[in-house]
């Protein structure tokens, strides 16, 4: 067998006798689903324009209507997207364990198309929205003419998602805290690990005594915290490691 195999199958084992597993998962996850990462060349999304400029409070109330339709597009753009294999691997997890929470960097709606269910998102979804001064869920986009449209108490509308200088959704970071001081694996998919919190959710977990299982094609900023490194893509890795597990818990 060779190193890979190994470690694919000490990972396997891992999740074997795990009662309790975290998946966290970055841009790289859908980047087989054709949507770009943040920091990969050639074909970054933040290059062609500076993200401060239009993923902040001020570039918002700077240009709402600029802001309002790069988000427009985008949400067109992952609108057309499908879950690739590894999203549809990890929903294939799920069931198998006693607690089982997802926590994603994406805003992209990918694990939920795919049938995850506990699925905490710490940047926010794409497809919602929110009142800018008040904060409270936007369900249905009025009919209004103005781009972007207002809220009922007279504010700008704006998409639900975090941006620069925010802070985090306080109910998505308390969830995931709960689930990585009680995990027994970690799996960490397609995150260069930059991004803080969500980059120190690894080092949390381990000192809780959590195995960590990193995947991503090249190594990052969490490769020294993993236990394993299953280097490759997402929807070939995970795929894999989930038939691995799978046959072994048939055995
Ligand atoms: P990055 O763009 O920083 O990192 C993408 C990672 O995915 C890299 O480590 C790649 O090596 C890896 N990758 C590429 N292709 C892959 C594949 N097929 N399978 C698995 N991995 C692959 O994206 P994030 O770490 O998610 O925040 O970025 C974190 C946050 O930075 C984003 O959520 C966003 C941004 O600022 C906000 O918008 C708040």
């Amino acid at each position: 067998m060779s190193d890979t195999g190994r470690d694919l199958e000490r990972a396997a084992g891992f999740l074997q006798e795990a009662r309790s597993v975290v998946v966290s998962t970055g841009a790289g996850m859908s980047k087989e689903s054709g949507i770009p990462t943040f920091r990969d060349a050639p074909n970054a999304l933040w290059e062609k324009f500076d993200p401060a400029k239009l993923a902040s409070e001020e570039g918002f109330l700077a240009d709402p209507p600029l802001v309002w339709q790069w988000y427009e597009e985008r949400r067109r753009m992952i609108s057309t997207a499908e879950p690739n294999p590894g999203h549809r691997a990890i929903a294939r997890l799920e069931p198998h364990f006693e607690n089982f929470t997802l926590v994603t960097q994406n805003i992209d709606d990918l694990h939920r198309k795919a049938g995850s269910r506990n699925i905490v998102e710490m940047h926010g979804n794409i497809f919602r929205y929110k009142c800018f001064n008040l904060h409270h869920p936007i369900d249905t986009l009025p009919q209004d003419e103005r781009v972007p449209p207002r809220c009922r108490c007279g504010s700008l509308i704006r998409p639900d998602v975090v941006w620069f200088g925010e802070l985090l959704p306080e109910q998505a970071v308390e969830r995931a805290y709960t689930a990585l001081r009680k995990c027994d694996v970690m799996l960490v998919v397609g995150t260069s690990g930059v991004v803080y919190p969500v980059a120190g959710f690894p080092e949390v977990a381990r000192a809780h005594g959590a195995r960590i299982v990193e995947i991503n094609p090249e190594s990052t900023a969490i490769t020294r915290v993993a236990h394993i490194f299953l280097e490759g893509p997402a929807g070939g890795v995970l795929p894999e490691l989930v038939d691995a597990f799978l046959k072994r818990k048939a055995a």
